[in-house]
């Protein structure tokens, strides 16, 4: 069985009493619940922060992104490391806001994943097609085509600690959200890949989550799904209230 895990990027927005608020409200509201992995994803600047409101609760915390690189002279980057120091556990790699605003290539989250891993943080890595991709029916390809060089390169070892999010393109901040078969299509699809890329065994255990427009009201749905594993969360996360009613769409898996 694969352990569900609901993940709340926030993204660029709130300020650090916000953060910090959001973050300790979901810890709280969190306590007991069992048998699921939850982790907020705020501001780097406020990491340090969150680490404080969220101690000795199960709420686990991560960064946006990273660069690839160790130290030295990057202005401006974060790295692996810096996210460790910081109690991170996780990292949120290739998301699409970052490949189509910030022009991040297969190969720069290739890199990422890989230091990620060396780090021994646990990298969500993000795929998913357009609008046009989908209407012209080249989403399989794509999808495809963002897996070998995302994930090129690593080992069964390395992929086995790897966490994948689908998030159709078109699904991410529009309230437009792939109905379930659509998601399970793609994510058996994915398991499909993974197999031929690994084994049965490996792509059976690998975690994949979906997102784009989520939120407390049409989770339970999505997380039906047989090859859901959980959530990539934007929008909703940023309510302590949704954020936990997506969590309790868990219920009906
Ligand atoms: P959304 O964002 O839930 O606001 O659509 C999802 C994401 O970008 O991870």
């Amino acid at each position: 069985m694969r352990r569900p895990f609901i993940a709340g990027n926030w993204k660029m927005n709130l300020n650090r009493s916000g953060a910090v608020a959001l973050a300790a409200a979901i810890a709280e509201r969190s306590k007991g619940l069992e048998g699921v992995d939850l982790a907020v994803f705020p501001p780097s600047i406020y990491l340090d922060a969150v680490r404080g409101a969220v101690a000795g609760s199960i709420l686990a915390y991560g960064a946006q992104n990273i660069y690839h690189q160790s130290n030295g002279a990057f202005t401006g980057e974060i790295s692996t490391a810096m996210l460790v120091d910081l109690g991170c556990r996780y990292v949120i790699l290739g998301h699409s806001e970052r490949r189509h605003i910030l022009g991040e290539t297969n190969e720069e989250v290739n890199k990422k994943v890989l230091a990620a891993l060396a780090a021994s943080l646990v990298p969500i890595v993000c795929v998913g097609e357009s609008l046009s991709d989908r209407e012209v029916g080249r989403t399989g390809q794509v999808i495809r085509k963002q897996v070998a060089g995302s994930l090129a390169n690593l080992s069964a070892e390395q992929i086995a600690h790897v966490v994948i999010a689908y998030e159709p393109v078109w699904a991410i901040g529009t309230g437009k959200v792939a109905t379930p078969q659509q998601a399970e299509e793609v994510h058996k699809d994915l398991r499909k890949i993974l197999t031929d890329r690994y084994n049965t065994a490996i792509a059976e255990a690998i975690r994949i989550q979906y997102g784009g427009s989520v939120k407390a009201s049409n989770a339970a749905e999505l997380l039906a799904q047989p090859n859901v594993d959980g959530a990539l969360v934007g929008g909703a996360s940023l309510k302590a209230d949704e954020f936990l009613g997506i969590v309790a769409g868990l219920n009906h898996k």
